[in-house]
């Protein structure tokens, strides 16, 4: 008999299903609640609320396991290529040779985005945010295929939206960047990987020859596996929740852009990188920031530190603290925010304050220093991130349409004024 729960309401009995996940984390079903009782849930922020059932990340927070697929992300951050890891989140299982060269191959050929969108970016001012200028030009993408609003799109067409979005995502963010810098665009060269790829279209120049680094490439191929997904973040439920309406991918993918710029989600590396130049700027009194981050009178928070989910460690910031160190050894580059960093985590890591609240650093707390050193401009970071989490989003939201999952439309508990009369302004106090 499969097992239920029973919850007292006002003294009357209720049971409800208990839905248990593969690996045997357990949810108690209350879609049937309100119905039966008149009660609604409140939980802000979701934090003990399942939104959906999904078979494509596996997260275990106390424990610091992180699976996309089955496949533990310290081997595929080892051994795959970040297309290899889109194609395993987007479509279940991990690509053969044949897939996988058809999967590159039509990648490849939707590198180029429409030359009307130039007019765009020149319509933006120079130094505009990345992040705003990449969900604008995601969600104008729609505009030039109209195929993509159908709600009843073929499989061919959702196909094609998922193929050019990867495509065009590194054209669009290469293209921000090359904006605020003052420089010509360049355009894709589709001889190259993926990374190799968006890589000269970011630092190549029309005035000298370009070869892409191999160190560069490989740590940058990292760095998007590490975050191609988890779960059900904020902007993946962003994602989620606006295609539920049926509103087509692009629009979807441009909201988790917005929902991923916040300073608590994925603007959190800008914001890291900031913070440690501030430390150093002030003289790197690491305790005076320490103090400031557990003074609750201190909107100040350390940035990069603590995470809803992982309470021991993020595997994620593990791979990419051991990355760092080899990346900047490789580049031959001596950053001494690295070691302002390192020190950081020290002083937190023995701080009974961040011990006993479960605050080690997350994937952000390094992931912008080796940014740096691969030359990508801080604004960018959030932009790098985006990168990343693209394959993602597009297999949540794909899971979600063939899941047949309904609008996503939460209640509230009303706390405003009882029904009055309307008051003609004359008569207003
Ligand atoms: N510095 C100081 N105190 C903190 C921090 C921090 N970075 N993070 C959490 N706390 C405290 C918080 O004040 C609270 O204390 P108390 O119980 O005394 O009120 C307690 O720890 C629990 O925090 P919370 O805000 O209730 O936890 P949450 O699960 O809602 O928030 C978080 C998670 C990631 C938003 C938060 O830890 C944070 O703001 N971190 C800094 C921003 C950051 O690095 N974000 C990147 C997250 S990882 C990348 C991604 O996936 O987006």
């Amino acid at each position: 008999m499969s097992e239920t729960v029973q919850i007292i309401i006002e003294g009357k009995e209720y049971e409800f299903p208990v839905v248990e996940g593969s690996e045997q984390e357990k949810a108690i079903d209350i879609s049937k609640l309100r119905a039966q009782t008149g009660y609604i849930t409140l939980d802000y922020g979701f934090k003990n609320t399942g939104s959906t059932k999904s078979a494509i990340t596996y997260l275990d927070g106390e424990n610091g396991i992180l699976r996309y697929r089955g496949y533990s992300i310290e081997e595929l951050a080892e051994k795959a290529s970040f297309l290899e890891v889109a194609f395993l989140l987007i479509y279940g299982e991990l690509p053969n040779k044949k897939q996988l060269d058809y999967f590159q191959e039509s990648i490849t050929q939707h590198t180029l985005v429409h030359e009307n969108m130039k007019r765009f970016f020149e319509a933006f001012p120079q130094g505009a945010h990345p992040m705003g200028m990449l969900s604008s030009m995601i969600s104008s993408l729609s505009t030039f295929y109209p195929e993509s609003q159908n709600p009843n799109r073929s499989v061919v067409d959702i196909e094609k939206t998922i193929h050019r979005l990867i495509a065009k995502l590194p054209t669009l963010a290469s293209q921000a960047y090359k904006h605020n810098m003052g420089h010509p665009t360049v355009y894709p060269s589709n001889d190259l990987s993926y990374c190799g790829n968006f890589l000269k279209m970011m630092f190549s120049l029309p005035t000298e020859p370009y070869e892409v680094d191999s160190v560069v490439e490989r740590a940058l191929n990292k760095l998007l596996i590490l975050h191609a997904d988890h779960e059900q973040n904020c902007s993946t439920s962003t994602v989620r929740v606006v295609g539920s309406s049926q509103a087509n991918l692009y629009s979807s993918v441009s909201a988790g852009i917005a929902a991923l710029w916040g300073p608590l989600h994925g603007g959190a590396n800008q914001a890291v990188i900031e913070m440690l130049e501030s430390i150093r700027e002030d003289g790197g009194d690491l305790q005076k920031w320490i103090d400031k981050a557990k003074d609750k009178n201190d909107s100040f928070r350390l940035m990069g530190f603590g995470h809803r989910v992982y309470k021991n460690f993020d595997p994620r910031a593990r791979i990419i603290k051991k990355a760092a160190d080899e990346v900047l050894e490789q580049l031959g580059v001596d950053d001494p925010v690295l070691d302002i960093a390192k020190q950081l985590e020290q002083v937190a890591l023995n701080d009974s304050y961040f011990v006993e609240r479960g605050l080690y650093p997350n994937v952000d707390f390094y992931s912008g220093i080796i940014y740096r050193a691969l030359n990508i401009p801080t604004d960018m970071f959030t932009v790098m991130f985006a990168l990343g989490r693209l394959p993602g989003w597009i297999a949540q939201w794909k899971e979600m349409v063939e899941n047949r999952e309904p609008i996503g439309r939460p209640r509230q508990v009303f706390t405003g004024s009882k029904e009055r009369s309307f008051v003609v302004l004359a008569d207003r106090d």
